[in-house]
């Protein structure tokens, strides 16, 4: 298995460094168009891995993509990060330059590969990775929903002082603020959330998760890293071990959920061949409302990188 992880910025050398530890592949390259950086990332990487007990070895390479050959899976994290004040639509003109050359140069080199965008605007950047790896649906895709559902589980096991692994948890929509935590949908050990907290503590909660990244960028001048790289490793790992796990994963949608043509997080089923199966949840009337106006969020911004790309 040959995992390649472009931009070995902060979430890059992060996913990187999960996977590896993890074993998730025997082969990781980290690729970065800054001279030097992905080789001294991946070196640094590398030597963990006496301490840390584990085989798979990181390869650093400054923006030669024939390192990339016939990856199996590439996750995609180039561009600019956030910082204070920005949305992630404000980086739309400069990312979505950046995810079109570097979708281009990995499909040159691994035409199967599965690919999955971690760049923001993210579900603007999924469906701009889509168009130019001219490839099957199933098999480009964003990561959000791990990192929002990963955000709003930790605030409950905080609220709730138990343990984040006994909270179960889906969201969908945009990776933005209107994204949709569903309480109906979230429970703690099976038991539903909703008979374990006050519904004013969980509105708060909800509120928290759909600003939990810019809460990051407040803090540090600059978007979020940890749990970032680790949601996308955890998306590699699902694919490279076939573990056919449900996760929100950013999805192009052609027809599910009463949407066509737009790249939005729904619940997924995960596995080698990529996106294996959609799920369809019986949202109510409520939910429903709250999905499409994400819907609408994200279609006004891919609308934007279409009228860039038609000026282009
Ligand atoms: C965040 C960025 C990675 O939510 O979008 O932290």
């Amino acid at each position: 298995m040959k995992i390649t992880v472009v931009g070995a910025g902060n979430v890059g050398a992060t996913c990187a460094d999960v996977l590896a530890s993890r074993e998730v592949a025997n082969e990781i390259i980290l690729l970065d168009i800054k001279e030097g950086f992905a080789e001294g990332k991946a070196l640094d990487i590398w030597q963990t891995a006496p301490i840390n007990q584990y085989d798979s070895r990181t390869i650093g390479s400054t923006n030669d993509y024939t390192t990339t050959k016939d990856s199996d899976v590439v996750v995609i994290t180039s561009g600019l990060p956030r910082k204070p004040g920005m949305s992630r639509d404000d980086l739309i003109a400069t990312n979505a330059g950046i995810v079109k050359t570097v979708t281009e140069n990995i499909v040159a080199q691994s035409p199967n590969a599965i690919i999955i965008v971690v760049s923001n605007p993210l579900d603007v950047m999924t469906y701009c990775a889509y168009l130019n790896a001219k490839t099957d649906s199933k098999k480009v895709f964003g990561m959000a929903g791990i990192l929002d559902t990963a955000r709003y589980r930790a605030f409950l096991a905080t609220e709730l002082n138990v343990s984040p692994k006994d909270i179960q948890a889906v969201l969908m929509g945009g990776h933005g603020d209107t994204m949709v935590p569903l309480p109906r949908y979230t429970t703690v050990s099976g038991i539903p959330v909703t008979e374990l907290i006050a519904e004013d503590k969980l509105n708060e909660i909800i509120e928290r998760t759909k600003f939990g990244g810019g809460e990051i960028v407040k803090l540090l001048g600059t978007s979020a890293w940890y749990a970032p790289g680790a949601a996308a490793a955890q998306m590699v790992e699902a694919i490279v071990r076939d573990q056919k796990r449900i996760f929100p994963v950013c999805a192009w949608l052609q027809g599910e959920y009463g949407l066509n043509d737009i790249y939005l997080g729904v619940p997924v089923v995960l596995g080698k061949n990529g996106i294996e199966k959609i799920i369809e949840l019986q949202l109510n009337d409520a939910e429903k409302a709250l999905l499409t106006e994400s819907a609408e969020a994200v279609k006004s911004v891919m609308d934007v990188l279409d009228n860039m790309n038609a000026n282009a």
